[in-house]
Formats: structure tokens, C-alpha cells, sequence
């Protein structure tokens, strides 16, 4: 089985890891990064929606089902009309993770930061209104962290990505949040960095700062043994193929930051 991912660049990855790491992803992969295209955030939504159904068409193409969009930017502009074109294509989308902060149940608020596109589309709208916690959700973009995840430098941007975030987070009065939900798959890569910003802020804090990558995978499995007619799942030797829109050397060395290169077989190629 050839079980494609897809984002405009590393973000997806956060994805990947978790589902290899901690769910046993054990077939083939094909991991489309549209780097000639990146970010998508902050771009027309047209051209976006545009690009998004030629990479989604190339990974069909190739043979993948499933295909998990690992991109919250790419889910709320069209995951509907990717499902209409595709009807014999499984496609896994990438919702914040609004639901396991509302579920948590704690009287407090819930801060989503994500892609400008991701913040205006009705598709996150309306998940909120349908959890009815709409008074207690403020939503933000932050697309600087996009290029910042992007960077092979960014341990060294330290200073740089903090400040960015804490000029973010000093717009709140963080008292009253207990969660930050990372709605969009390049954040969770800079957890670490919103956690050392929410301790240099106030070390009383207690907030949780959450992503879907777990939900998101947990549902890739269920999806996989499925269409697998729940054959016994098998963990095996894993092999990654990353299939990049652009040349792109940086993005190959900060693939293998990322991910564990001595348990995963990359190989990489143009599209
Ligand atoms: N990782 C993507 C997301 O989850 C895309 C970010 C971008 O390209 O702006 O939204």
C-alpha cells in the first residue's frame, strides 16, 4: 500500500513522525512537499486551491491511497472538493485540535494559532460553533513560524522565533487560557519554544500547548486497516520517499533534523 502525505513544505512531517514513531506506520510512504510553492498561508487562495489539486493529482497518479493531508491550510480550503473529484481516493485532513481542548473541560480559555487562510475559512468557524465555545476561543495568525520551522537554522534563530512568539502571546492574558492549539502542522515543531516563552512569561503558568498530529495519525491506522481488510498490522523496516516541487537542499538536511535517519529509509525525488 502507498500512503501519500502532502503539505507545502516540513510541516507535514510533525505528521509523519508521530504516525512512524508512536503509531507504527509501517507501509510505503510518499511524502509530497511543495516547495516551490511554499508558504501557502499567507497566498491568494485561489492559486493556493490551484496548486493543492496538481500535487494532490501527482500523488494519485503515483498510486497512494490513503492520502492524509498533513496541512491545516490545505484541509480548510479544500478537502471537501478533493473528496468530491478523488470518490475512490481516502483522504485523512487536518483539523485544530479544538475538540481536545474543549473536551478537557477546564473553565478556561483556548488560544488557536494557525495560517491567515486557516483563521478566515468557515471550515475552523465552524468548528467552533459546534462545539459551542465560541466565547471561549480567540483565534491568531502566525505565519512568521512557518518560515521559521522551514529554516535549517532555526536553533540558532532561538531569540528571533521567541520574540515572535511572545509578541504573540503577550496580546492575552495568559492567565485565563489553559490550552495554545497549533493549528497548523509546521508549528508543532517549535513547541519547545512556546514552552520556554510560556515560562519566561509567567513559570506559574500551566497551559498545555497541543497539536492533532496524534488524532490525525490514530485515524491514518484506522483508515490503513480498513482498506487492508484489518490484516494484522504489521512494524517493519520503513521507507520514505519525499518528493519535492522544487530543488531544495535545505529542505533534505532539515528532513533528517526531523526525522530519526537511522530508523527511516529516505530517498528523494522531483517531482
Ligand atoms: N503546514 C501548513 C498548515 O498546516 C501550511 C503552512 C503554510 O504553507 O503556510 O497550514
Amino acid at each position: 500500500m502507498k500512503v501519500g502525505f502532502f503539505d507545502s513544505g516540513l510541516g507535514g512531517l510533525s505528521v509523519l513522525k508521530e504516525a512512524i514513531e508512536n503509531e507504527g506506520l509501517s507501509e510505503d510512504i510518499y511524502y509530497l512537499a511543495d516547495t516551490k510553492n511554499t508558504p501557502y498561508g499567507v497566498k491568494d487562495e485561489r492559486f493556493v486551491r490551484d496548486v493543492i489539486f496538481n500535487n494532490i493529482d501527482y500523488l494519485v497518479k503515483i498510486g497512494c491511497n490513503p492520502i492524509v493531508i498533513a496541512c491545516n491550510t490545505a484541509t480548510s480550503l479544500c478537502i471537501n472538493e478533493l473528496r468530491e473529484k478523488y470518490t475512490d481516493i481516502v483522504f485523512i485532513g487536518t483539523e485544530p485540535a479544538v475538540k481536545v481542548a474543549a473536551d478537557s473541560k477546564q473553565n478556561k480559555k483556548i488560544l488557536v494559532l494557525a495560517t491567515s487562510i486557516t483563521v478566515k475559512r468557515e471550515k475552523l468557524l465552524n468548528l467552533i460553533d459546534n462545539l459551542h465555545i465560541k466565547d471561549k476561543v480567540e483565534l491568531s495568525p502566525a505565519d512568521k513560524l512557518v518560515l521559521f520551522a522551514e529554516n535549517i537554522d532555526c536553533k540558532d534563530m532561538e531569540l528571533e522565533i521567541n520574540n515572535y512568539i511572545k509578541s504573540i502571546l503577550m496580546q492575552y492574558n495568559l492567565d485565563e487560557f489553559s490550552h495554545i492549539v497549533l493549528g497548523c502542522t509546521h508549528f508543532p515543531l517549535l513547541k519547545d519554544n512556546f514552552y520556554k516563552v510560556i515560562k519566561e512569561i509567567n513559570p506559574n503558568l500551566t497551559i498545555q500547548v497541543i497539536d492533532g498530529a496524534k488524532g490525525i495519525s490514530n485515524n491514518l491506522i484506522v483508515n490503513i486497516n480498513r482498506l487492508n481488510g484489518n490484516k494484522t498490522y504489521l512494524k517493519n523496516t520503513k521507507k520514505v520517499t519525499i518528493i519535492l516541487t522544487s530543488k531544495n537542499q535545505d529542505f533534505i538536511a532539515r528532513t533528517k533534523q526531523i526525522l530519526d535517519k537511522e530508523k527511516i529509509k529516505f530517498e528523494y525525488k522531483l517531482q
